[in-house]
């Protein structure tokens, strides 16, 4: 911050390995999508709108794609004040890129340059950036990205073809058999690719997932399928699934039910959303796999281990009836999706894998 008769400045730098023309794009994409993940809607080109749950908030003065976005954020309804100047810049530097944030104007709704600003500065704006930094926010952040809630390059094209899953979706498909008179529910569709290869089987589906990047990749995966009005892939949580009562004839979450904050209300839900007798299977990790390669940390402590027991009573107490859990060994189905020999002592034996199955009953 620094002292200026008519304005106070708030600037912020920063530099990352990727070069501009690399670095400039995917910060703007980034940043729309942590946006829309806070409720604000952001067209980052010239003349694009910023909107904040429905009412514009702001808009963007200025796109060079060189590298800078100049943004004015209106003042509040309650406020006189002039709109606050937001610039966000790039530059080269050596291979890299140096990323420049600044903002003139925010004492502007505040009303006072000195001890409000100084407060807010301190508690909006310093707190959290330093809570972002603490190790657990890390491993939090870690932990969504790329496997709790997945965004980025890297998780966009991982779970397009997640090669180390395919054991599982087949296992699944194997004692689920689908055919063209289904209606599949998939709760944690991540980048659709279970999805894709059940929609073979000529059933009809709707995906969820929480993550806006995910449903975006499995949209893009099932283009045709969608397109077609086959399969609906929505953003939504699980434990408050976008379906009506008694839609499907069957539900299957792989890979995301050890997330899942209640899971015994996601599985009401998914009762909720069969029709009776419809069938459910969902498969999961057991603590085996803790700190292993399938499941590292930070992801592993941040992953709830149920035994078999005590899943099988959540699923009972939903309302479901002929469960089963079983810890199958995944080596015949690692063969098919064809896992390197390498690799396949993950899949040997029982005892990480863990498949529930269950009906509503009749
Ligand atoms: C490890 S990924 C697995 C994705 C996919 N099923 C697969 O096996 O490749 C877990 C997925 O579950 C989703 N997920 C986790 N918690 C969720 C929740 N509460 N509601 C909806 N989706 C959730 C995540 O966004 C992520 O896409």
């Amino acid at each position: 911050m620094s002292e200026g008769p008519t304005s106070r400045e708030l600037t912020l730098s920063f530099s990352v390995g990727l070069a501009k023309s690399e670095a400039f794009p995917l910060l703007l994409r980034e940043l729309t999508d942590g946006l829309h993940r806070l409720g604000i809607e952001a067209q980052l080109v010239a003349g694009g709108a910023v909107v904040h749950r429905g009412s514009s908030i702001g808009s963007v003065t200025e796109r060079e794609d060189g590298g800078s976005v100049r943004l004015t954020w209106q003042s509040a309804p309650w406020s006189d004040s002039a709109p606050l100047k937001i610039a966000l810049q790039c530059s080269g530097e050596g291979t890299g890129s140096r990323i420049t944030l600044e903002v003139q104007g925010c004492e502007r709704p505040i009303g006072d340059g000195g001890p409000e600003l100084l407060g807010w500065l301190a508690t909006s704006f310093l707190a959290p950036a330093l809570h972002s930094l603490a190790p657990s926010t890390f491993g939090d952040w870690l932990t969504d990205r790329r496997a709790r809630r997945p965004a980025g390059p890297w998780s966009e094209e991982t779970y397009r073809d997640p090669k180390f899953h395919w054991p599982n979706f087949l296992l699944i498909l194997d004692r689920l058999p689908l055919g063209r008179e289904d209606r599949l529910l998939e709760v944690g569709c991540g980048g659709g690719a279970f999805l894709r290869r059940a929609l073979e089987s000529g059933c009809s589906a709707v995906a969820i997932d929480h993550s806006p990047e995910m449903v975006r990749t499995a949209r893009s995966l099932n283009r045709t399928a969608v397109e077609g009005g086959r399969a609906d892939i929505r953003e939504g949580e699980a434990d408050r699934l976008p379906v009506p009562d008694e839609e499907f004839s069957c539900v299957v979450s792989t890979g995301a039910f050890g997330f899942f904050p209640d899971p015994e209300a996601v599985l009401r839900e998914m009762h909720r959303a069969l029709r009776p007798g419809g069938r459910l299977a969902i498969f999961s990790a057991t603590s085996a796999l803790r700190g292993t390669p399938a499941c590292p940390e930070p992801m592993a402590s941040r992953t709830h281990f149920y035994d078999d027991e005590e899943l099988r009573e959540m699923a009972a107490r939903a309302g479901f009836a002929s469960v089963e859990v079983e810890q199958p060994t995944l080596r015949r189905y690692a063969e098919e999706a064809g896992i390197p020999p390498e690799a396949m002592a993950l899949f040997e034996g029982g005892g990480g894998a863990q498949l529930l199955l269950a009906r509503r009953p009749s």
